[in-house]
């Protein structure tokens, strides 16, 4: 399975704090913002990455993340030249793709949930189709709204309803087989002129072959797209972290757990880290 982390767009929500800097760099807390999508890949063992994102910040997403070499991933990076809509990552990603089945994941979106690892290799071992999942919010009217009847099924997925239908709403964790780009080169712009992943999602359902998973209650999401959803995530981090004293996403403590890379080899990459909280808690671990 390969994964895409999308990372572009204007971060209109969060002006002026997006001016200079891409909303996927500014810190949750502790670490980047796209530290938590990428931690989530890899709790979930999906070490081949592509990163879109936009062709001004390029660069910075190679400064802070590289090839992934250091944390055991194979990390490749394409360019979004438009904010054209999530789904034209499947069109960037053909090629990435390559025929294989494909994670999405939105680069503002954290997750942080029991057994995360291992709801994501339930939906690896995916044969055909599409797994999303389904989270309750209070605001429903900001996100993809998912409609169950009463036998649990999925019957209908809306963007961003007026008059929301229920208040599950679709998190920014998406997996799909390899037609999924042919369906995004098939599908037309929103009146906002985006290509939507509800479209995308609303195919495999007309077709019947969407599966929605419930996140349970004690699941948490973030979609860190406006200035109070993002400092409530860093919030969150910081109470947890504080109380737990183990960090959420530190990727080099995934790493090491999940023996991407040898301990020897993170010795010598974290002697090389500027003295930090960071630097001393994966000290500790090795
Ligand atoms: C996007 C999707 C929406 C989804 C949300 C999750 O919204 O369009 O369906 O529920 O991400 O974060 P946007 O980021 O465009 O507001």
């Amino acid at each position: 399975m390969k994964g895409i982390l999308l990372a572009g767009g204007t971060g209109s929500r969060l002006y002026p704090n997006t001016i200079a800097i891409n909303k996927h760099l500014l810190p949750v807390y502790d670490k980047p913002m796209i530290y938590y999508p990428l931690s989530v890949f890899m709790l979930g063992g999906i070490r081949d990455i592509l990163i879109i994102c936009n062709e001004s910040d390029l660069n910075l997403y190679k400064k802070i993340i590289g090839n992934g070499e250091h944390i055991g991933l194979n990390i490749q990076f394409k360019v979004q030249k438009h904010p054209n809509g999530i789904a034209e990552a499947f069109i960037i990603g053909e090629e990435f793709i390559n025929g294989e089945n494909v994670c999405l994941l939105l680069g503002d979106n954290i997750f942080h949930s029991p057994n995360l690892g291992k709801k994501i290799n339930d939906c690896i071992n995916l044969r055909s189709g599409a797994y999303i999942f389904a989270y309750p919010v209070a605001d429903p009217s900001r996100y993809g709204i998912v409609e169950f009847d009463d036998k649990n099924k999925a019957i209908s997925i809306e963007e961003k309803p007026l008059k929301p239908r229920t208040n599950y709403a679709v998190p920014g964790i998406y997996f799909y087989d390899s037609k999924v780009s042919e369906i995004a080169k098939s599908i037309k712009p929103s009146d906002r002129g985006e290509l939507e992943i509800t479209d995308i999602n609303n195919y495999y359902l007309s077709k019947g072959e969407l599966k929605v998973k419930r996140f349970g209650r004690g699941s948490v999401w973030f979609d860190t797209g406006t200035t109070q959803s993002l400092y409530s995530a860093s919030e969150y981090v910081e109470i947890v972290e504080k109380r737990q004293g183990y960090k959420i996403a530190c990727l080099e403590e995934i790493a090491l757990n999940h023996n991407y890379i040898r301990k020897e080899d993170m010795i010598n990459y974290v002697e090389l880290l500027p003295n930090s909280d960071y630097k001393q808690y994966v000290e500790n671990l090795i």
